[in-house]
């Protein structure tokens, strides 16, 4: 089975935000995780490239729409590479595969007789690309953008989607359904109040997919975007073919998306697919917003910190680990530089990395630049050797439930109770006496086993850094998948070690 999982197509109206890096890092450790643990997985990112906004943009920049979205994707794909996400593939809704798939969707969505055309008024958030419902008729602003909306009163085409009231009802209320638990009663409040058909069409907007047999009309961009999710799994070349998407990984095992598009996620979408006689996505989790300031950090806000040059002047590592240790997946999480500095100089090079170092350097010392060697009934079973398949299991729970949060602070946990253990059995003070060889070859062993756990279990998050640890350690590359080696006592005794090399330098405060 193929486990497949989506960040959101993101608007092209801007260069990508640290905002839209943080759905794509979480998504990208989701999927790291899920290869090791022996999975196939597709991981699926890519561009909304349509609508208003961005034909605005563009004409903004002098540009044509399409020379504008080349642009700006090249620059997500670019920053993708330099951080080292392991998409499997990259969608652009201005593909062409993409438009074809989009004609035979509304093809079978016409079919079950679910389009009707309409009349549409109302105040429109072009930010959000959005009709909002508001009650003051007033110049209303748009809570997100805080822009003024405008008025808008057009014909469309509508989607029946208060045909599928029942289904909806009972999908998102499902406890598999909508993650965190927190983010599912409000879309459970907002479909028993009863859906409204909604238009999947815009008249004046000509910087979209036209609606074949509509002149005049082309597709509402999320209707258009949304179909990204299934275009993007159809691989280049092959006939686009919706009975046989499920070959090619449909259904999503997990859309991850910020909270603000929860609702196209969680009700518009699964009930375009059930029209179309597809399944839907399998889990939607609704993470929460980085703030600046309080304020959400955004393109039409113009408080964003560019993750291009976070990435050249930290690192990509550090950023994860406190994008990802110090904010709770699912809630907001302020970005404060000093705070990130603190957090990765506490956690990776004084609790992790020296540790490692320490450890290691005392091995390659008094055991001939080896791994200790010691027999078998040297010592008690140690306290880390419990605490370390306490750490696997829970961990890997943790990692299924993404929470990075709970997985980081629960391996911190060890690597610190590890640097307690060498504190209080001093092999320093113990190696002085030759009778206790073995005992303190047995120690260092403990440690640098619970060292190798900790670069194994870290690695979805901190990828560069886990693999510096298991190098110290001897061993060439990460595994493929944890199967064989996530478990205790697989550190070989008597392997050479190379030199020490710090693997984390402290930032500068
Ligand atoms: N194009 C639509 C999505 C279509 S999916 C078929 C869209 N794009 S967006 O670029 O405006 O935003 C996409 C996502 O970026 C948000 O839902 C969220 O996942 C992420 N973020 C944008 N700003 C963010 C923060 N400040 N913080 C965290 N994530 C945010 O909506």
């Amino acid at each position: 089975m193929t486990i497949t999982i989506t960040t959101p197509l993101y608007y092209v109206n801007d260069k990508p935000h640290l905002g839209s890096t943080y759905t794509t890092l979480a998504c990208d450790t989701y999927a790291r995780f899920q290869r090791l643990q022996g999975k196939k997985v597709k991981f699926v990112t890519g561009v909304d490239e349509h609508g208003q906004k961005i034909q605005l943009t563009a004409e903004l920049n002098n540009l044509s729409p399409i020379d504008h979205c080349n642009n700006i994707s090249s620059l997500y794909k670019d920053l993708w590479n330099r951080w080292n996400i392991t998409n499997d593939t990259f969608i652009r809704t201005t593909s062409p595969r993409h438009q074809e798939l989009v004609y035979k969707f509304f093809d079978r969505v016409n079919r079950s007789g679910d389009i009707v055309i309409g009349k549409q008024t109302g105040w429109y958030c072009i930010g959000c690309e959005e009709y909002k419902d508001v009650s003051d008729s007033n110049k209303p602003t748009c809570p997100l953008h805080l822009k003024e909306l405008e008025w808008r009163d057009e014909e469309n085409l509508f989607f029946r989607l208060s045909k599928y009231q029942n289904q909806i009802e009972s999908l998102v209320s499902s406890p598999t359904f909508i993650h965190p638990n927190s983010r599912r009663n409000e879309v459970v409040n907002f479909v028993k109040k009863g859906l409204r058909d909604f238009s999947i069409s815009r008249q004046n907007v000509k910087w979209g997919i036209p609606v074949p047999g509509y002149k005049g009309q082309t597709f509402y961009v999320w209707f258009d975007a949304l179909l990204g999710y299934i275009s993007a799994l159809i691989e280049p070349g092959a006939k686009i073919d919706l009975d046989r998407i499920e070959d090619f990984g449909w259904p999503a095992s997990v859309h991850v998306i910020g909270k603000d598009i929860l609702r196209f996620h969680a009700v518009y979408w699964p009930a375009m697919l059930l029209s179309a006689g597809l399944k839907g996505p399998q889990k939607v989790y609704g993470h929460g917003f980085l703030t600046r300031e309080g304020q959400k950090m955004g393109k039409s806000l113009g408080n964003v910190l560019d993750p291009k040059e976070l990435l050249e002047q930290y690192g990509a590592d550090t950023l994860r680990w406190y994008l990802l240790s110090d904010i709770s997946f699912g809630k907001d999480g302020d970005f404060q530089l000093r705070r990130f500095k603190d957090l990765v100089n506490s956690d990776l090079a004084n609790t992790i990395g020296n540790l490692l170092n320490r450890t290691s350097t005392m091995s390659r010392k008094w055991f001939n630049n080896r791994i200790p060697t010691f027999s078998e009934n040297t010592g008690n079973i140690s306290i880390l050797e419990n605490m370390s398949k306490d750490t696997i299991v829970y961990t890997i729970d943790r990692y299924e439930a993404m929470d990075f949060k709970g997985v980081s602070e629960k391996v911190i946990q060890l690597a610190s109770e590890a640097n307690t253990y060498l504190n209080e059995n001093e092999p320093w003070s113990a190696i002085k006496s030759k009778d206790n060889r073995e005992l303190v070859g047995y120690y260092i062993y403990n440690v640098l086993e619970t060292c190798r756990i900790v670069g194994f279990l870290l690695s979805p998050i901190i990828p560069e850094i886990s693999l510096k640890i298991i190098k110290q350690l001897g061993y060439k590359d990460m595994p493929l998948n944890w199967t064989d080696d996530l478990k205790w006592g697989v550190l070989k005794q008597g392997m050479e070690i190379p030199e020490s090399m710090p693997v984390f330098l402290k930032l500068e405060n």
